[in-house]
């Protein structure tokens, strides 16, 4: 899968589907060739420019060029390139041109894990291919490490940088980005997904201008604002046709992603940890390692991409026993109850949840300390006794006896300043020296780059998951980092507080999930704030977001469904008038648009109607039916909630025998008229039954003339279809 011509130092990562060709200049440049379908050559500096442009400083070795104007694989400062650089160092004198040269290089069957941070993997070295290409600072010591890996069967290159001092002065980090990538050209539009709190994730596309654009989040979390992805994509890319270039940091923290059009109009892609009040000091004998980005690349549309990023995300970054096993239907009391609640209310909810056939109560914030409102007892993790006066164990024992798991909510990343925890350790939060650190959601946040800080939630968190049978946690973080500081470190490294944070809570979580394999984490940050690759990697659900209302949750799921896969994707029929937009949407509404995700309740089910329940119990017997093989088929999104009135999708199995399609027209039209709805994924040349219609049809049949999709005058409503492989027998 790699080849080195050693002519040429050329590299040339290759496998069915995608092809992406470097080489060493001179021993020192490091030249993106080419990157997209697979081809067999890997010559290819005849495509350089053929003058040296003017105004750009000559570079030696580059042949009628110059580092201001070729095509990078990992831009470095202060050598005559006026773009933005992927890698800016600085010694302690103030020098920051640094010149590297190419060393040796490795080229090995497999995948190395990225040590203290979330990333894909393989279960067998046949999976992938990796390149390390180690560069060299000579004066310096410094060991620059570029690590490429391309999966045997997807269509995914995988990178990562390291830098290694290995010599004998301190340098500084200013800025260490994980890729920096240039296009030859900037035809492409950009496409990322922005949005806030109830809204994220919405897909944006717009065309490339010259200069840069970027997104990023300076919060200390993905953020609900903007994703850490990006994709380019072909001006005439749709879903189903056109080139897409896909782009995602695993990582959970402070980033960047973004294009610069340079003067040639040639497009630098670039991503990795924002270098906004980010340094880091190498001393002697350190390493600094960035996060992974997983690169996706599809010539038949944005959902092929899509759908490269989902199977790999089901089956090489979610890890654990629930990454292959059914996800259980569960009932949450947040909207049921929020923190008026007792062990009698909750037992009662998880009574009828267990009629329905609900399989996991989980009990939600303020079962802890005193713990009434959000004004208090973030990490004492203490029972409160006045809402359950015979304990933990006691409510899940009763739980467990009605045929129901039991999970519990958690907030471990933070303090209340009304706590017991804050007042025995005011140290223990991150702020800076001289102003008290400001608030949010009435809580701080704890400072995760303290061992003893990290140890203690290990050790309260995994005390109460020891104390009784519980087996799902529900992960939240309900505020972004300020006063970002550490009064654990000293003054020259309170920069590096941001990433050192996210190590902790990555550490944490490693041992956490670790030792408490059995339990189901979903991992939550008011809603979706951190629905992001590296959270996936230690939780294989998120809660997507606190927005539950149907029709909002059409854009969110779709589009979350960009990058991640819907197995992911925590979603839940609630009550109406829905609490975060006051809309009123029927029950089958509700259900039909969560279904395809992690599928649960969020109501108070003791005041549901017997019609509603009889609505509620087929919902979950259907679900059960299906989840499995919807869960880990293909996604395949048909019409776009962005782009008009009505939203489709449809799950395939990966075996294309069964597919659930929904479509929904959201606000009733008058004098209108059905339509025809194209399917997609489906075998052309298989039968197939098709709810609502007498006759088998062909799968070139449903996807080339559709099916008819009725039209009601009501606003919001929605239709599935079940589709089944007729057997010819
Ligand atoms: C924010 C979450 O997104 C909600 O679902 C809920 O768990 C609250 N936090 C509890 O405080």
């Amino acid at each position: 899968m790699i080849h080195f011509n050693k002519e040429t130092m050329t590299f040339h990562l290759k496998n069915r589907d995608v092809s992406y060709v470097l080489s060493v200049e001179n021993n020192r440049n490091i030249s993106h060739l080419y990157w997209g379908a697979s081809i067999n050559d890997d010559e290819l500096n005849y495509l350089n420019r053929p003058t040296l442009p003017a105004f750009c400083p000559e570079t030696e070795g580059i042949i009628r060029n110059s580092r201001d104007s070729m095509r990078h694989d990992y831009p470095i400062n202060s050598q005559g390139d006026f773009r933005m650089p992927a890698i800016a160092l600085e010694d302690m004198d103030g020098n920051t041109r640094f010149e590297f040269e190419y060393n040796q290089h490795r080229i090995f069957e497999g995948k190395s894990l990225i040590e203290g941070l979330p990333s894909t993997y393989i279960e067998s070295d046949e999976e992938a291919s990796s390149l390390e290409i180690d560069m060299i600072e000579k004066n310096y010591g410094i060991m620059l490490t570029l690590t490429y890996t391309i999966y045997e069967d997807r269509a995914v290159i995988t990178r990562n940088i390291r830098v290694s001092n290995t010599g004998d002065k301190t340098c500084r980090i200013n800025r260490i980005l994980s890729i920096g990538i240039d296009f030859d050209n900037a035809d492409y539009d950009m496409v990322q997904l922005s949005g806030a709190w109830a809204r994220e994730r919405e897909i944006c596309r717009h065309t490339l201008v010259r200069g840069n654009q970027d997104i990023q989040s300076i919060r200390g979390s993905s953020s609900h604002q903007q994703n850490p992805f990006i994709a380019l994509v072909g001006k005439n890319a749709d879903e189903v046709n056109g080139e897409a270039y896909g782009f995602n940091l695993v990582y959970s923290s402070n980033f960047i992603a973004g294009v610069e059009v340079d003067q040639f109009a040639q497009s630098r892609v670039y991503m990795g940890i924002n270098p906004h009040e980010f340094s880091w000091l190498l001393e002697e004998g350190e390493v600094f390692q960035t996060p992974e980005v997983v690169m996706v690349y599809s010539n038949e549309g944005i959902g092929k991409m899509s759908r490269i990023f989902h199977s790999l995300y089901r089956e090489r970054l979610i890890r654990g026993k629930f990454r292959d096993e059914e996800r259980p239907v569960l009932i949450n009391n947040w909207e049921a109850t929020y923190f008026e609640f007792n062990a009698e209310k909750i037992e009662a909810i998880a009574k009828v949840g267990s009629e329905l056939g609900m399989e996991l109560m989980v009990l939600d914030d303020g079962w802890f300390g005193q713990r009434d409102d959000d004004t208090s007892s973030l990490g004492d993790w203490r029972i409160d006794y006045k809402k359950l006066p015979d304990g933990l164990e006691d409510l899940t024992k009763r739980v467990n006896g009605m045929a129901m798991q039991f999970g519990l909510w958690f907030e471990p990343e933070m303090v209340s300043p009304d706590s017991e925890l804050y007042r025995a350790h005011p140290e223990w939060c991150i702020r800076q020296k001289i102003y008290q650190p400001i608030q949010s959601r009435n809580q701080l946040v704890l400072d995760y780059t303290r061992k003893e800080v990290c140890d203690y939630i290990v050790e309260s968190v995994g005390g109460i998951l020891r104390s009784c049978n519980i087996q799902y946690v529900k992960w939240d973080c309900n505020r972004s980092l300020t006063d970002v500081g550490s009064s654990g470190l000293p003054k020259e490294r309170q920069r590096e507080v941001a990433h050192r944070h996210i190590l902790g809570v990555y550490n944490v979580m490693e041992r956490l999930t670790t030792e408490f394999g059995h339990v189901l984490f979903e991992s939550c940050s008011g809603g979706g704030a951190r629905f992001d690759a590296g959270m996936l990697h230690y939780m294989p659900q998120v809660w997507t977001s606190d927005d539950t209302d149907a029709v909002q949750r059409l854009k969110i799921q779709y589009g979350t469904s960009l990058v991640y896969p819907i197995c992911a994707m925590g979603a839940h029929v609630s009550a109406v008038p829905n609490h975060q937009t006051g809309r009123v949407t029927s029950f089958k509404t509700r259900g039909d648009v969560a279904v395809t995700g992690a599928f649960g309740y969020e109501l108070d089910l003791t005041s549901l109607t017997e019609e509603e329940k009889s609505l509620v119990k087929e919902q979950i017997r259907a679900y059960k039916s299906y989840r499995k093989w919807v869960a880990q088929g293909d996604f395949y999104r048909i019409l776009s909630p962005f782009e008009g009135n009505e939203t489709a999708w449809i799950n395939v199995s990966s075996d294309k025998s069964k597919a659930l399609v929904m479509h929904m027209r959201v606000l009733s039209e008058p004098n209108t008229y059905g339509r025809r709805l194209k399917l997609q994924g489906l075998d052309e040349t298989k039968q197939y039954k098709i709810t609502g219609i007498e006759k088998a049809l062909y799968g070139d049949t449903l996807m080339n003339a559709g099916i008819y999709v009725g039209y009601k005058q009501v606003d919001f409503y929605s239709q599935v279809w079940y589709i089944e492989e007729v057997s010819l027998k």
